[in-house]
């Protein structure tokens, strides 16, 4: 299969990540909840993915709260900064993770900023935004459609400037692109563990500022006669027993971007998205490509984008095409009607995967006039 779907999922994860699963289910009990060795070792299990998180976000370990997926931290981080009627401020590329939950908690959404891979409207429209008043704010990355890297140093910046407490959604970003808790001054910074991590399913990392409110309440293994959470991270966020397998392989995933360097992963994906870009458009599909991009783009191909994903796949392209949970994106970019085909690539990006995508569709996709 040629795998173009990182955007979704990683698929082919280091073998140490695979090893690490396995090896964590086989030796480790519950973290916290014994001094026996095998409920020691989880607890280390869980400690090395808080450390390696914090050497690649530059944080301290205690500040790396363990989720589920980035959707699970964003919530976390959403509900504990904004109230009902709270004014938030966000980006007309936003997923439904972020949008979801400020419409389910009554926020006052704000979308500044609509226009693809144009810095200039995005800062301008951020801070025309942000000078009317707001209660917070909260950015992806990079979007997870179009591959639109945002200017978030700019952005945190103008945030810093006026007071404002800001969430940064990385989960398009998170393994290919700098992110740093302490450079961005954000409150908090979502993210997965399964993409650009390389770790597996059902994990993810919130990175948190000074703590936050719960959003779920139990077990923590400490202070258990407390009936409110601690109060002190990472135990106030992380209730219940913790995936340790999963974080055991992230923190395998996390230790191969460490030795390899997140700019040599980015320069590799960007230099694919640059070929396949201008191949795609060769072959006369409508591309939204620009700068600032990341490892990703939308085409449109003048036939259903399902059907256009279904005809790759038969070939054995993998891709996703619809809505991408992101219909803000796309009705920032005019395609809320159609959606896209979108391909995202990976660490293991490489010409045979572009030419494979190129030859695919001219065979299958591009229509005959
Ligand atoms: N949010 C993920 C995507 O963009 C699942 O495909």
């Amino acid at each position: 299969m040629i795998y173009l779907d990182n955007g979704a999922t990683s698929f082919h994860k280091p073998p140490q990540v695979y090893r690490a699963v396995t090896e964590a289910m086989r030796t480790c009990a519950n973290p916290g909840r014994g001094g026996y060795g095998a409920a020691m070792a989880a607890s280390e299990k869980l400690y090395a993915c808080r450390e390696a998180a914090g050497k690649l976000f530059s944080c301290q370990p205690e500040q790396v709260v363990l989720t589920n997926n980035c959707t699970h931290g964003l919530n976390i981080a959403i509900h504990s900064l904004f109230r009902p009627g709270s004014r938030v401020v966000v980006t007309g590329f936003e997923h439904n993770a972020v949008t979801r939950p400020l419409h389910g908690l009554d926020a006052r959404i704000v979308v500044a900023g609509r226009k693809l891979f144009d810095w200039a409207d995005t800062l301008s429209e951020w801070e025309k935004a942000l000078d009317r008043g707001a209660d917070g704010a909260v950015f992806t990355h990079v979007s997870n459609v179009f591959g639109y890297i945002l200017p978030v140093e700019q952005m945190a910046k103008c945030c810093r400037e006026r007071g404002i407490p800001f969430i940064v959604d990385a989960a398009q970003s998170a393994g290919s692109l700098p992110v740093s808790l302490e450079a961005l001054g954000a409150e908090f910074i979502a993210m997965p563990g399964h993409k650009g991590l390389l770790g597996p399913q059902g994990t993810g990392l919130l990175l948190c500022r000074n703590g936050g409110e719960p959003l779920l309440r139990g077990g923590t293994g400490s202070d258990s006669i407390n009936q409110d959470m601690p109060a002190d991270l990472p135990e106030r966020l992380e209730a219940g027993t913790m995936n340790v397998p999963g974080f055991a392989g992230l923190t395998e995933g996390m230790c191969c971007l460490l030795r390899r360097g997140t700019e040599d992963i980015f320069r590799r994906e960007h230099a694919q998205l640059r070929l396949a870009a201008e191949g795609l458009k060769k072959l006369g599909l409508e591309v939204f490509a620009g700068e600032h991009q990341a490892g990703t783009l939308s085409f449109r191909a003048g036939m259903d984008c399902e059907d256009a994903a279904a005809a790759l796949a038969k070939q054995g392209i993998a891709v996703r095409a619809g809505l991408h949970c992101a219909p803000l994106a796309h009705r920032s970019a005019g395609t809320l009607d159609t959606g896209t085909v979108r391909i995202s690539f990976g660490i293991d990006a490489c010409f045979a995967q572009t030419r494979a995508l190129l030859q695919g569709v001219s065979k299958g996709v591009c229509r005959k006039s």
